[in-house]
């Protein structure tokens, strides 16, 4: 069976004052039904430019220049903007944003904001009118009650900033199961909360995708959140996919120098991120070659020689480096003969 999300070398462009840049260049990811996927990577490694390309909400300034994206068996970059809003957004990927502030209008009740959106984009079940609205406050207030937001029903009738942070988080969690998607999409949704906060969020996460049967697309900055959460682990680096797999097998034997680099960082997994040294290569300039080159211990001549190709590593994993393939003979062999 297809996966229920499968990317497939995409590349994005962003046009900017200084030229052209390479944000994605060949990323790939696959989300099995059911299951939990995280995307893991520094800042500006191109995880949200992922996550807008799928929603087809990339700035008008950003051009999908290659790739596919399957969702449910059809490719979305196929779809127009109005069958992505109309068919596609709120109803069957729901959403989670990193700031919850931001995505709640500040002068609505949070009860109207959350019905309008059932209003348009909740699937029919028949109703109409004051019935179908009695039907959407009934399951808004127990998706409220399921996310243990005290009061469900005053909650409805109150402002966002009348909530702490990890109680609007929650009700974007519910926003974004409202109308009974397939598919869950959280950009680091949890990185401003405390750490207890954010525990509990992860485990109600994990229950509500088991409970519903929907499967999420997580993105992250922190392993430790990985490791909590996740099932699958899709590592990005520089715009390009660098290695994927089971979560348990890359974190038992991480293969790539990136991943062992940002593994490295959190020691106990339970600690804050300390950082690789060296920094992200700006995408207007990425280095030829493998991306992480200028970073990584490993490196060796051949490194800078050509986009290394994805390999299989022992754990099972998908990996993009010369170690773990046989291109770097392969080419040596190629220019010995030339
Ligand atoms: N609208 C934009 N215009 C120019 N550059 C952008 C824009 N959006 C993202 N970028 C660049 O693309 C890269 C990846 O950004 P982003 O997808 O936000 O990364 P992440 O979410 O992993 O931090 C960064 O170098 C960022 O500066
Ligand atoms: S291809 Fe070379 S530079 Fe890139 S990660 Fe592998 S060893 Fe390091
Ligand atoms: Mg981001």
């Amino acid at each position: 069976m297809m996966p229920l999300l499968s990317v497939r070398g995409l590349k994005v462009t962003i046009r900017t004052d200084e030229g052209t840049a390479q944000v994605l260049d060949d990323v790939g990811l696959d989300l099995e039904r059911g299951r939990i996927l995280g995307v893991v990577g520094e800042s500006g490694c191109g995880k949200s430019t992922l996550i807008r390309a799928i929603m087809g909400i990339l700035p008008r300034a950003g051009a999908v220049e290659r790739g596919e994206i399957w969702f449910e068996g059809e490719n979305l970059l196929s779809f127009s903007e109005a069958e992505l809003a109309r068919d596609v957004r709120s109803s069957r990927i729901g959403f989670i944003p990193q700031d919850p502030l931001l995505a709640l209008n500040p002068v609505f009740k949070v009860g109207s904001q959350l019905l309008e959106v059932m209003r348009w984009h909740a699937p029919s079940d028949g109703t109409r009118g004051s019935e179908r609205r009695k039907r959407h406050v009934g399951r808004l207030i127990g998706l409220l009650k399921r996310l243990q937001v005290p009061d469900p029903e005053g909650a409805l009738e109150r402002y966002p900033h009348q909530f702490s942070g990890g109680q609007r988080q929650r009700l974007l969690i519910a926003a974004a199961l409202a109308c009974s998607p397939r598919l869950l999409i959280a950009d680091e949704p949890t990185t401003a909360l405390d750490v207890t906060t954010q525990h509990q969020i992860l485990l109600l996460l994990r229950e509500l995708v088991a409970e519903l049967a929907v499967s999420l697309l997580f993105v992250t900055h922190d392993f430790g959140v990985v490791a909590e959460l996740c099932d699958d682990l899709c590592v990005i680096y520089a715009g390009q996919t660098v290695e994927s797999g089971p979560v348990r097998s890359i974190l038992d034997s991480p293969a790539h120098p990136y991943t062992r680099a940002l593994l490295a960082c959190h020691p106990d997994r339970a600690t804050s991120f300390r950082g690789i040294p060296g920094s992200v290569p700006s995408p207007l300039a990425p280095p030829p070659g493998c991306r992480f080159a200028p970073r990584c211990g490993d490196v060796r001549a051949i490194c800078s020689a050509g986009n290394p190709p994805q390999a299989r590593a022992e754990s099972g994993a998908e990996v993009r480096c010369v170690q773990y393939s046989d291109w770097s003979a392969d080419l040596l062999v190629r220019s010995h003969e030339s």
